[in-house]
């Protein structure tokens, strides 16, 4: 959380960081010498090694999700950290520069045809919402409703080379299929509220809460009204080192004993 005046000071690591805003509206990040103003619904990234800070200028306290994948680099004994010399970094670039570059969506300036790492930082709700409704004419997900990922344009990878970043609405009356997947996933309710039943335990939730898939373990979810999840996990990760698998939920017997069948995921 961050209150009006409050500032974070510029720094960089080389751990990767994502931001969901949940609540509020009026603070900036500066990456890289750019002010990108937030609201709610959006998501931001600053991959690793980018200077990095936020102020918050507006009013009323602003709340966002972080998801970074310090484990990951410190296990792998790739951890650094450096403060910026001077405080807050100042703006070298217009205000939500970036953003314009890929303001028509289908297509891709010329100068990204060889990937960059980050050439869109901000996600603006509105236009993740357009791309939900527009998905919501087809069938959905059987196991995640309407899902989309957050991607990097340049190359249409996920937005964040680490951390796979979803936002899927489950329509009220949906009851998704039950499955487990090798990925652990972490889960912000956006909008809405329903249930998810993990390993057989029920757990209720509702707009503002939080939960977790570990790896593994079965779930399915079902929805009371509308409802946004946003969702981080550790999927590009599994997949780059050959470890993801999935298992659809076939039968339950109510004990232990299932019947599925086991599908290793060809990526
Ligand atoms: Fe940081
Ligand atoms: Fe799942």
């Amino acid at each position: 959380m961050i209150l009006p005046g409050e500032k974070a000071p510029s720094h960089r690591h080389s751990q990767g960081a994502l931001r969901f805003i949940t609540n509020g509206n009026g603070a900036y990040t500066i990456v890289e010498g750019e002010r990108i103003f937030m609201e709610e619904g959006d998501f931001l990234i600053t991959p690793g090694n980018l200077w990095h800070g936020h102020e918050h200028v507006g009013e009323g306290p602003m709340i966002w999700m972080d998801c970074l994948d310090i484990p990951m680099v410190y296990s792998m004994g790739g951890t650094f950290f450096e403060p910026y010399p001077d405080q807050l970094e100042r703006p070298r670039l217009p205000d939500n520069f970036l953003a314009g570059r890929y303001q028509g969506g289908m297509t891709r300036p010329i100068q990204d045809r060889y990937a960059s790492v980050a050439p869109l930082s901000s996600y603006k709700w509105n236009r993740t919402l357009d791309a939900i409704e527009g998905l919501s004419h087809f069938d959905p997900d059987p196991f995640d409703g309407y899902a989309v990922e957050y991607i990097n344009p340049s190359n249409g990878e996920t937005a964040n080379a680490s951390i796979a970043s979803w936002m899927q609405k489950l329509p009220k009356g949906f009851h998704s299929k039950a499955h487990r997947h090798t990925h652990a996933t972490i889960y912000h309710v956006f909008r809405g509220s329903g249930y998810s039943i993990i390993n057989g335990e029920k757990f209720d939730w509702s707009k503002g809460d939080y939960f977790v898939i570990p790896n593994w373990a079965w779930h399915e979810h079902v929805a009371a009204e509308d409802s946004f999840l946003f969702s981080c996990s550790d999927l590009p990760i599994m997949e780059k080192f050959g470890l993801e698998q999935s298992q659809e939920f076939v039968q339950y017997t109510g004990h232990q004993e299932v019947t599925g069948e086991f599908k290793p995921k060809t990526a």
